[in-house]
C-alpha cells in the first residue's frame, strides 16, 4: 500500500513547543506553513515548565553575571560566542513573548517578580507562578490559531525527513550537500504516510526523558528529532549529558514524575536526608543551590549510602501563605496526595529531565544538513555545554527561532520544491502481530539507561548497556521492516537510536565534566559512587 497524500508547504515546522510556536509565528507573514505535532498541539515539555525564563531585567544583576553562570555550570563545554549572544538577546525575546500575550508575574512596585535557581547568582527568572510554561504554550498557541498562513495537524507523526537518499542516492555523514525536502509523516488518524514537501524544515520535536525509566517529561518526548536526523546522516552531539532533576515529587508509578520546581529552593527550601539531616554543605559551598549536576549527584550518593529511595525537601520554616501564592500547582499536588508542606517534609527524588545535547546546529539554527533547522531542546546550540543553567532552555528556544526565521526568510525564494520525491512505500508490511514485543523492548530499554547510564557511571556499567541496547536494536529493526508504520514502533526505534547516541558518546568521553560523571574518571575533590 503507498502513502496517500502529498502537501506542498513553504515551512515545514514538526513540533509545538515553544520552538516550533515561535518559528512559526516569526515565518507566517511570508509563508505557508504548515506545523505538526505527534499528539495534541498543546502535549509538549514546554507546557510543564515550571521554574521560569532567565534573562537579565534589573542592577545588580548584569549581562556578565548571566554569562559566568551559564559557563560555570557548562563546565568547560559551552561556546562563549553563543552563551553571549543569547543572553544579550533574551530582553527582546522576552519581550516578544509578552507582546504574543504571555503574561509573567509583577511585584506591587510593577517590576517583574524574579525567582532565583541552582548556579544563578542572581535573582533573574521571570515566571507565571509555578506554571510558566503553560502559560508561554497558551499564549502562543492561541497566537498560531489566529494566523491565516499557518496550518495546524496535531496527532501527525513525523516518520522520517526526506534527502537525496530517498531519491536513490547514496548519503553518507561525510557528505556535506545533503539537502532536506521535507518530512513523511503519518496521519494517526487514518494510519497513511503522507509526504510533506517543504523549501525549509524546521524540527523542534524537543526531549528525550522517556528513554528512563523516571522522568519529569511527558510521554510524547521520545527524541525522535535526533534519531531522524541521526539517520539522515546528519550530526548529532553532546548526547552523553543528560541533566537529572535533583527534586522530582517521589510517588511511585506516577509517569511523568511531578516536578518540584528549584525556585522552591531559591525560595528558602532546603534538602534533607532520609534521616532528616542536611547534607549539601558537605558537597559544594553553594548548598541546596549548587548546579543541578552537582546536586543531584549528592542526592544520589545520600540515596546510595543509606539505601532509601528518596531523601527530602523541607519548606516547613517558610510562610506558607506566601509559599502557596508563589507555588500554588505544587502545593495543591502535594496536598492532593496527603502531604501537606507545611507540617511534612516533601519527598522527592532525582528524574531524568533534560538533553543538553541534539542536533548539532550552527549559530543560525543551522543542522548539518541544508534547509534544516533545528530547536528547542532537541538542538545542540552550543548554550548548555555539559550541563544547562537552570531556565536557560526556554531562552534558548526563543532566541534560536528568531535566529533561524531570520535567516530562513533571507533563503526561501532561492529554495524550490524537489521533484520526483516517491510516495511512502509500505508493501510487503503487516501489523505486528504482538504489540507485546514493542511495549516490553521499551521497557528493558528504560531499564539498561537507568540502571547503567544513569547519574553516576563507569565503563562497565556503559559496555554493559551497549551490548544489552544491541540485542533490542537487531529485534526492533527486524520487526520495523516487516511492520506496518504505527507511532509505537517508530518512538521505540527513534529511543533506542538516541539511547545508542549517549551511551557511545558517554564511551567516548574519557573523562568527568558536568553531567557525564564516571567513577574510572573521577573530578578532584568529587568522589560519588
Ligand atoms: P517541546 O515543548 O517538548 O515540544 C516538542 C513538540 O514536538 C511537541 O509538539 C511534540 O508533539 C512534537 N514532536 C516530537 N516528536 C514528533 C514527531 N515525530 N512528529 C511530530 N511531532 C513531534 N526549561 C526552562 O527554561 N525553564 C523551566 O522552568 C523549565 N521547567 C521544566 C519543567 C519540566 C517538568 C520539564 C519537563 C521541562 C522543563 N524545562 C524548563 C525544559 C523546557 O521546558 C524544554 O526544554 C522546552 O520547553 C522544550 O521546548 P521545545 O519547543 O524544544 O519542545
Ligand atoms: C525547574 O523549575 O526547576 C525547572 C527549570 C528548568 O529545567 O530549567
Amino acid at each position: 500500500m503507498v502513502g496517500r497524500m502529498e502537501y506542498k508547504f513553504d515551512f515545514l515546522v514538526i513540533g509545538t513547543g515553544v520552538a516550533g510556536l515561535s518559528f512559526a509565528l516569526k515565518v507566517a507573514d511570508y509563508g505557508k506553513v504548515c506545523l505538526i505535532s505527534k499528539t495534541s498541539l498543546t502535549e509538549t515539555n514546554t507546557r510543564y515548565a515550571q521554574g521560569g525564563i532567565a534573562a537579565v531585567t534589573y542592577q545588580p544583576d548584569s549581562y556578565e553575571k548571566h554569562i559566568a553562570d551559564t559557563l560555570e555550570a557548562g563546565d568547560g563545554l559551552c561556546k562563549p560566542s553563543i552563551v553571549d549572544l543569547v543572553v544579550k538577546e533574551a530582553p527582546d525575546r522576552i519581550q516578544e513573548l509578552i507582546e504574543w500575550g504571555a503574561e509573567f508575574d509583577k511585584n506591587p512596585d510593577g517590576k517583574y517578580n524574579l525567582n532565583r535557581e541552582g548556579g544563578h547568582s542572581e535573582y533573574r527568572v521571570l515566571h507565571h507562578k509555578d506554571n510558566t510554561g503553560y502559560e508561554i504554550q497558551r499564549a502562543l498557541t492561541q497566537k498560531v490559531s489566529e494566523h491565516p498562513n499557518i496550518s495546524s495537524f496535531d496527532h501527525h507523526f513525523a516518520v522520517e525527513i526526506i534527502t537525496q537518499h530517498h531519491l536513490g542516492v547514496k548519503v553518507t555523514r561525510r557528505n556535506t550537500d545533503t539537502q532536506c525536502y521535507g518530512a513523511y509523516v503519518l496521519n494517526k488518524r487514518n494510519n497513511k504516510v503522507d509526504t510533506i514537501l517543504s523549501k525549509v524544515t524546521f524540527l523542534a520535536t524537543g526531549g528525550a526523558g522517556n528513554i528512563y525509566q523516571t522522568t519529569t517529561n511527558p510521554t510524547i518526548a521520545t527524541g525522535d528529532g535526533p534519531a531522524m536526523v541521526y539517520r539522515a546522516k546528519g550530526a548529532v552531539e553532546n548526547m552523553e549529558f543528560v541533566q537529572f532533576h535533583p527534586t522530582s515529587l517521589y510517588n511511585p508509578g506516577e509517569r511523568p514524575s511531578f516536578l518540584i520546581t528549584e525556585a522552591m529552593r531559591g525560595f528558602g527550601a532546603i534538602l534533607r536526608n532520609i534521616e532528616g539531616k542536611e547534607f549539601m554543605h558537605r558537597y559544594d559551598k553553594r548548598e541546596s543551590l549548587a548546579p543541578r549536576d552537582i546536586v543531584a549527584r549528592a542526592i544520589d550518593s545520600e540515596m546510595k549510602a543509606s539505601g532509601s529511595e528518596h531523601v527530602y525537601l523541607d519548606v516547613r520554616h517558610l510562610d506558607y501563605d506566601e509559599l502557596k501564592t508563589h507555588f500554588p500547582m505544587i502545593v495543591e499536588k502535594c496536598e492532593s496526595l496527603g502531604i501537606y508542606p507545611n507540617k511534612e517534609l516533601i519527598p522527592v527524588v532525582p528524574a531524568a529531565h533534560y538533553f543538553c545535547g541534539g542536533i548539532k546546529v550552527n549559530e543560525i539554527g543551522s543542522s548539518t544538513i541544508q534547509n534544516l533547522y533545528a530547536g528547542g531542546e532537541c538542538a545542540s546550540t552550543g548554550l548548555h555545554g555539559a550541563n544547562r543553567l537552570a531556565s536557560n532552555s526556554l531562552l534558548e528556544a526563543v532566541v534560536f527561532s528568531h535566529r533561524s526565521a531570520i535567516d530562513a526568510l533571507g533563503k526561501i525564494n532561492a529554495i524550490n520544491f524537489q521533484e520526483g520525491i516517491p510516495k511512502w512505500n509500505d508493501s510487503g508490511t503487516s501489523n505486528p502481530e504482538e504489540m507485546v514485543l514493542i511495549t516490553q523492548n521499551l521497557k528493558e530499554l528504560q531499564q539498561i539507561m537507568s540502571y547503567y547510564v544513569g547519574i553516576v557511571r563507569s565503563n562497565l556499567r556503559l559496555k554493559r548497556a551497549f551490548d544489552r541496547l544491541e540485542i533490542i536494536y537487531r529485534e526492533t529493526e527486524t520487526l520495523f521492516k516487516k511492520s506496518t508504520v504505527s507511532e509505537e514502533i517508530c518512538e521505540l526505534r527513534n529511543a533506542i537510536n538516541v539511547a545508542y547516541l549517549v551511551i557511545k558518546q558517554a564511551m567516548d568521553r574519557k573523562e568527568s565534566r558536568g553531567l557525564h560523571y564516571t567513577i574510572d574518571y573521577k573530578k578532584k575533590h568529587e568522589t560519588f559512587d
